[in-house]
């Protein structure tokens, strides 16, 4: 068994940073845990005080190093799990000619679920290395090895949304269903999945995109998420070809996002990916409805599909998270979509000088790689930070381990004017360390409800 149970409280006690109310919270203290959520969390670190005023009789003390840090894990908002092996394959071609080209042809193969099995094993295993604690996935159009997604992802004990990808329109791939299996085969790996009556797993109603699904499908999806009160993922206006040819395919919509709209797909529970080129109606409407958006800026920039105003959509009301959408991104890791996140708003920023698109800092990418994320995909009550209350996903971080791309120059110390002076500033040097420089090779713990990921 892969995965540990903690049974007996566990306290942590050493440097903590999370993202709360106020901003970013970082602090030297302690964290308890039992049965996989947060009991207490404080400034405090005298383990017989805290056992003591939380009437604790059995517990596990975690010390961390003086330079460790405990923060919360990564939420990747959009990432294609079929597509893994294809990362880094054919990303010199523009969205539409990389689906026919590349993706749909991997994708079929997951008629094989042997092949579904292995891939989505070493998807699992390779996400959470990244410390990816909850990840939003599109599995295939395929109804069984969709649940060995989700099968895998509960196995393993990783926090996820698992959408079998709908698709009824036809295209060169053959890559499709007809419309009335569609809609049986979704509504049946709903149950499935819930009935697997998993606490860390929940379906996902996947549209893959407007030009893949009929209107009726689209409308009867959205239906079906009334029906069982499911969140919906999709993808919008990431490219300006697709873009094109959805307001070719549906000439009496204004925009890309009323297509949505009228097939009654956007609600408080969607999260649609991409969102680079909206117009500012849309904006409006899906920060009206609710409707998060999945960032994801290695894709967008290594499809060559645009530079995501993410500050001005941020700025508009709309939640927004971060997403590595392999295999359109390039890489696995959540840490590489904050820093991406950070250089696309950056050149954005560079190019019109104008401040409605100003830098994201390396505190807000944090946020949306974390907090922001949870809110993204409605589970904020559930994690994204230490509220107590909240279940306890956690990666322990140590920026000088062994192997660390990041050096420990002690001297720095003594430079003066380079030293933090509070206990505050020195955990937040620790944790920039790790954003701008680290890897998952610094990820030295993982947990999620409070169970430490084996490897
Ligand atoms: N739009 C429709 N399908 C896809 C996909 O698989 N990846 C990306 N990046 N965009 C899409
Ligand atoms: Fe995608």
């Amino acid at each position: 068994m892969a995965v540990a149970n903690v049974s007996a409280a566990a306290i942590f006690v050493g440097n903590i940073v999370h993202y709360c109310r106020e901003g970013l919270d970082a602090f030297s203290g302690s964290l308890v845990v039992e049965r996989g959520r947060i009991i207490s969390v404080g400034r405090t670190k005298n383990v017989e005080e805290i056992a003591q005023s939380l009437n604790l009789t059995k517990y596990v003390v975690s010390e961390l190093k003086p330079c460790q840090f405990i923060m919360p894990g990564l939420v990747d908002c959009h990432l294609h799990a079929p597509q893994f092996p294809n990362l880094g394959l054919g990303l010199d071609r523009p969205l539409l000619e990389w689906l026919t080209a590349y993706t749909f042809p991997l994708e079929k193969q997951y008629d094989d679920i042997t092949f579904a099995t292995n891939v989505y094993d070493t998807v699992v295993n390779r996400t959470l290395k990244n410390g990816t604690t909850t990840a939003c996935y599109f599995g295939s159009l395929h109804l069984e090895s969709s649940v060995v997604l989700a099968a895998v992802a509960e196995d393993r004990g990783q926090r996820a949304l698992v959408g079998k990808v709908s698709m009824d329109i036809p295209n060169d791939m053959d890559y499709f269903n007809k419309s009335e299996k569609e809609i049986d085969e979704t509504e049946n790996f709903i149950k499935l999945v819930r009935d697997m009556e998993s606490d860390l797993v929940e379906p996902i109603i996947t549209p893959r995109f407007a030009l893949s699904c009929c209107e009726s499908t689209m409308k009867k999806l959205g239906e079906l998420a009334k029906k069982y009160n499911c969140k919906i993922q999709s993808h919008i206006s990431e490219n300006i070809g697709e873009i094109n040819a959805v307001k070719e395919m549906f000439p009496e919509c204004k925009t890309y996002a009323e297509v949505y709209d009228r097939a009654g797909l956007l609600m408080d529970k969607t999260i649609m990916a991409h969102a680079v080129h909206l117009e500012d109606s849309e904006i409006k409407l899906l920060a009206k409805r609710g409707v998060s958006i999945a960032h994801c800026p290695a894709s967008n920039t290594r499809l060559m599909s645009g530079l995501c105003p993410v500050r001005k959509l941020i700025k508009n009301g709309l939640k927004v998270g971060l997403g590595t959408d392999v295999a359109g991104g390039d890489s696995t890791s959540i840490l590489d979509a904050i820093r991406r996140c950070m250089d696309v708003s950056s050149h954005l920023c560079l190019m019109d000088g104008n401040s409605e698109n100003s830098s994201v800092t390396w505190t807000e990418a944090f946020y949306l790689a974390t907090l922001g994320g949870a809110k993204a995909l409605s589970l904020d009550s559930k994690i994204g930070n230490f509220e107590v209350g909240k279940e306890f996903d956690a990666l322990i971080i140590d920026p000088y381990c062994q192997n660390s791309t990041i050096d420990n120059y002690h001297c720095l110390e003594e430079v003066p004017s380079l030293s933090p002076e509070s206990n505050e500033e020195k955990i937040k040097h620790l944790l920039q360390k790790f954003i701008y420089a680290g890897s998952d090779v610094n990820i030295s713990k993982i947990f999620i409800k409070g169970r430490e990921i084996l490897f």
